[in-house]
């Protein structure tokens, strides 16, 4: 795992925003997994600025995303396929037949996991899969206790993701209770994965993706076991870590080829 810890939210944005940035400009036809929340939102206009000012082109760039909820239709503000509609595809040059996200409202859901599953790898496998990180270690919608080997599949939201992921809901009950989620095994397979967190509330969450054992209780932490996996924190998300000034360290000694953009 490569970690890389930043003074702000606003800096380790705009580094992951770099880093995708330069593998769309070297493959223009790759294959990027993406992510949703509030942690993204950055990075995502900031690579809609590298379009708008230095031509970024994503025309031949496919798209996944991680998850869906359950039941909500691509017209629903709070889907999260309207989110990347409004936060980011309908800015760029993309061509919206080549973004995916899950189905939510799919008559047989588990036909929808296992298309999806085929979709990813028709188009090649993914190059790159941006995460954040749920306040209880999730990835994508995958809750802890569930299996580190999963692919796409159906998952129960706990209580503490529907209280996290409530305030766009306006109340807890307006909230779908399940969502179509990768599996933990579908984010593993992807070629590099690009974990953003930030913030206090994460801290914890952190320590255990990094610093605590590989467990189905932090889904996250799965990523220790992925052979190029990056983590971009900031100094809040990265206080609770025992071991902060070895990352550091590591992030100064780097040779040219290691440096990040
Ligand atoms: C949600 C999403 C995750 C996201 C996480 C953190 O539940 N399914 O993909 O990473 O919560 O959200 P935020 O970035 O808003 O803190």
């Amino acid at each position: 795992m490569e970690i890389l810890i930043r003074e702000s939210q606003e800096a380790g944005c705009l580094l992951g925003a770099r880093i995708i940035a330069k593998l769309v400009r070297e493959k223009p036809a790759a294959v990027l997994g993406l992510a949703t929340g509030r942690t993204p939102l950055r990075l995502y206009q900031e690579l809609i600025r590298l379009h708008r000012e230095e031509g970024l082109d994503f025309s031949r760039i496919t798209t996944f995303n991680l998850d869906e909820y359950v039941g909500l239709p691509a017209t629903h503000p709070q889907s999260y396929r309207w989110f990347m509609d409004e936060h980011f595809f309908r800015h760029i040059n993309i061509d919206r037949r080549q973004t995916h996200v899950p189905d939510g409202t799919a008559a047989d859901l588990h036909a929808e996991c296992r298309a999806y599953e085929r979709k990813i790898a028709d188009a090649g496998g993914i190059d790159l899969q941006l995460l954040g990180l749920g306040r209880n270690g999730h990835i994508g919608f995958n809750e802890p206790t569930g299996s580190l080997r999963s692919r796409t599949w159906i998952k129960i939201l706990s209580e503490q993701t529907l209280r996290d992921n409530s305030e766009v809901f306006g109340s807890l009950e307006a909230m779908p209770r399940h969502a179509i989620t990768m599996g933990v095994g579908t984010i593993l397979d992807a070629r590099r994965c690009l974990l953003l967190a930030f913030g206090p509330a994460k801290a914890l969450a952190v320590v255990n993706m990094i610093e605590g054992p590989l467990a189905a209780m932090c889904p996250a932490s799965a990523l220790q076991m992925h052979p190029r996996a990056t983590v971009i924190l900031d100094e809040s998300s990265s206080a609770a870590l025992q071991y902060a000034d070895h990352y550091r360290w590591i992030d100064q000694h780097k040779l040219d080829w290691q440096k990040h953009p």
